[in-house]
Parts: structure tokens; sequence; C-alpha cells
């Protein structure tokens, strides 16, 4: 089996539901339910033998050694973070409490554990971190793509903990010789997403006849890719990728933010019209823009495509359809999310109630 930790969480829910349904492994989903960790996620598993889920802490030594020696997982693969940028402005504590300290307390347990296994499962045990591509920082316009060999530059306290934590795993692995693998990802988009995203955001609050806020003048541009692909590439990675590498995965789809909002309501004006017949594009307003707000984000997936011989399923054309079809079937879904503590986080972040 696998350890799968912050798997209640929008990529880690996809991973494991796309693992289960490829393959009878079990898997250990260590979640702290944050905000953002939510099992209505999960809610298909429901009875599901091949799915554990174990409420905690990755920072928690006493919680994870036990579960590493109880259940002796061939594979860590680590999820588990905060991951908004807006968040950790607000409040950087928690970025650092579980991306840095958890993070080094994780690989503190798999470091005794890995050391205590017999030689075959020693080889083939990995732990595989699950990054982004915000740790390298911000591109100018006609800068290349990020390579895995780009300098580490990251611009806000959530890039800056996450870059801490891929330091901590590449020593793990140069001083110790754990068998780590790195993945380093862009802009992931899809179903389960928080609406608190870029895209998410967007298409409940045009639904619910609500501004859509664009920061600055809407140029910044990212590069998405849709979630199950980002999955099928940390599962091509975990199965042949080299210990100690580190891996980018990106769409090859920059956009910048304007141009997303148009069509997630070009989508929802052909899929869902608005009842007055407008367009929801009117509903678009800008807003101050995001402090430190990174301009552009660009992975060169070229290295994965070439050793391992991954590549994304989908267009950004399909991926954004699906994704948009997924938020207008699954209402409950968001109901739900939209009653807890996302309310209060909408009120500090726009000074309006959800
Ligand atoms: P998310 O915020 O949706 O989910 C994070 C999950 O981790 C939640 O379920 C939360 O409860 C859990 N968690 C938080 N602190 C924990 C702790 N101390 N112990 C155990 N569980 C804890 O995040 P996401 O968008 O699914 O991102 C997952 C990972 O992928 C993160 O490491 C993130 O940095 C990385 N990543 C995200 C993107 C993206 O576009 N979302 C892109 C590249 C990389
Ligand atoms: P986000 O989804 O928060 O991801 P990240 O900051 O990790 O890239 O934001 C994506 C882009 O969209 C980013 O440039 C900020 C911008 N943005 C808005 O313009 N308005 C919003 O309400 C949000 C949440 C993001």
């Amino acid at each position: 089996m696998i350890l799968v930790t912050g798997a209640a969480g929008f990529i880690g829910a996809n991973f494991v539901l796309d693992w289960l349904a490829q393959a009878d492994e079990p898997v250990i989903n260590l979640d702290k339910l944050t905000y953002a960790g939510n099992l209505q996620s999960l809610e298909s598993l429901k009875g599901d033998a091949r799915h554990l889920f174990v409420h905690g802490d990755i920072g928690d030594r006493a919680l994870v050694d036990k579960l590493l020696a109880e259940h002796r997982p061939r594979a860590v693969v680590n999820f588990a973070a905060e991951s908004h940028v807006d968040r950790s402005i607000h409040g950087p504590e928690d970025f650092i409490q579980t991306n840095v300290v958890g993070t080094f307390h994780l690989l503190e347990s798999v470091r005794a554990h890995w050391g205590s296994l017999p030689e075959a499962e020693k080889s083939g045990f990995r732990f595989l971190h699950v990054s982004t591509d915000e740790v390298y920082g911000t591109l100018g316009p006609g800068d290349a793509p990020f390579t895995e060999t780009h300098p580490y530059e990251p611009n806000s306290p959530y890039s800056a903990s996450k870059a801490a934590s891929d330091h901590l795993v590449r020593a793990y692995h140069h001083t110790y010789g754990l068998p780590v693998l790195t993945t380093n990802c862009s802009n992931n988009y899809g179903p389960f997403h928080f609406p608190e995203k870029l895209i998410p955001l967007m298409i409940v609050n045009a639904l619910a006849g609500k501004p859509l806020p664009v920061y600055g003048d809407g140029m910044q541009i990212r590069d998405w890719l849709y979630v199950k692909d980002h999955c099928s590439a940390i599962r091509r990675v975990l199965e042949a990728g080299k210990p100690g590498e580190t891996y980018n995965v990106g769409g090859w789809n920059e956009k910048p933010n304007i141009e997303i909002v148009n069509t997630v309501c070009a989508l929802l004006d052909e899929l869902s019209p608005r009842a007055d017949h407008k367009r929801y594009a009117e509903q678009i307003t800008y807003v101050k823009d995001r402090p430190g707000h990174d301009r552009r984000y660009a992975i060169d997936a070229t290295k994965i495509h070439r050793e391992l011989g991954w590549k994304p399923a989908e267009t950004f054309e399909t991926g954004i359809r699906k994704t948009v079809q997924w938020y207008l079937e699954n209402t409950a879904w968001v109901a739900a999310v939209q009653s807890g503590d996302y309310r209060n986080w909408i009120g500090k972040q726009y000074g309006t109630t959800a």
C-alpha cells in the first residue's frame, strides 16, 4: 500500500480517486482536515476497504511512526500543505508550520522507518514530494519557461515555505540517501477545487450573480494543467522516476488571468445562461492587486516527457469545459463547502459575505 498525505484536499482527493480507479493497491490517507480538507470529495469511496482515512498532522511524529510501522507502505506521497497564496499573505505562520516544520517531521519519520527496512524493501521505497512551480519565482514576458535547474526565487510566504520543504527533501536524499522524488507542477484546475482559487471562484461567483474579482490588470500569466493530468504525472514519476531527481510538470498552457475568466464566462453563457440573458462577463470587476503578485509562471515539461514519456491528455479547451460542467453538476458539493469556513475567508479577503 501507499501513504498519501493531504488526500482530502483538491489534488490529493483526485489522486486517490484515480489511483483506486486504476489499481487495487490500498491507500492510507493522512489528512489534518484544515479548511481545505473535505472528505465529501471522497464520498464515492465510502465503505471501500482500499481507502483508510486517518485524521492527523504530518508533523505528529508518534502518529506517523505508528502508521509507517503498522502498514509498511512502499511509498509516501506528500500533498499535505497550506496552499493558497492570498492566505499566506494574511497569515504566513500556518504555512511555515505545515509546509516547513511539518515536512521536516514527516521526513524524520520516513527516514527512521526507511532505515529499518530490510534491503529489498528499502531499495524499492519512495518518498514523493509534491511541489509547485511558484518556487522558481516570476518570469518576464520573453523569458524561457522554468526548467528543473532554474534558480529558486520564491516571492510569497507560500512559495518560500514550499521552497524550504523542497530543499529539505533534497537534503535528505543527498545526506541520508533517502530515495526521494520531487515534482514541481504548474497551476491545476478541475473537480473538487476549493472555491477560493481563481477558476472555481469565478464559476461559483458567476452563478451566484456576484462580482468576478480580477486582481490588478488581469494580465498575470499562469500555466494551467487539468488536475487528472497532474495525477497521471505523479503516478508515472512514482513508477519510473529516478531517486534524487526533480520533474517539472505542466500543460504548455500559458494564459493571462483575464482570458481564463472570459473563457469560464463564455462556457457558462453556453451551458447555463443567465436568466436575464446578459453575459456573465458583465460581472467582471477589477480589484486591487495582490501584494508581490508574480507576473508569469511557465513550465518547461520536456524532461518528464523525454525521460518518462509523460504528457498531458487534456488540452485547456477540453479540461476547462469538463471543469465547468463538473461544477454545474455538483452543486451539493459546492453548497457544503460554502456553508463552512469558506464564508469567513471570503469576508476577510473581499470585504463581503459569501
Ligand atoms: P489543498 O489546500 O486543496 O489541500 C491540502 C490538504 O492538505 C488539505 O486536505 C488539508 O487538510 C491537508 N493538510 C494541511 N495541513 C496538513 C497537515 N499539517 N497535516 C496533514 N494534512 C494537512 O491543496 P492542493 O491544491 O490539493 O495542493 C496539494 C499539494 O500540491 C500542495 O503541496 C501544493 O503545494 C501542491 N501544488 C498545488 C498546485 C495547485 O494548483 N493547486 C500546483 C502545484 C503544486
Ligand atoms: P490562484 O488560483 O490563487 O493561484 P496562484 O496564486 O497560486 O497562481 O490565482 C491564480 C491567478 O489568478 C493569480 O494570478 C491571482 C489571480 N486571481 C484573481 O485575479 N482573482 C482572484 O479572486 C483570485 C483568487 C486569483
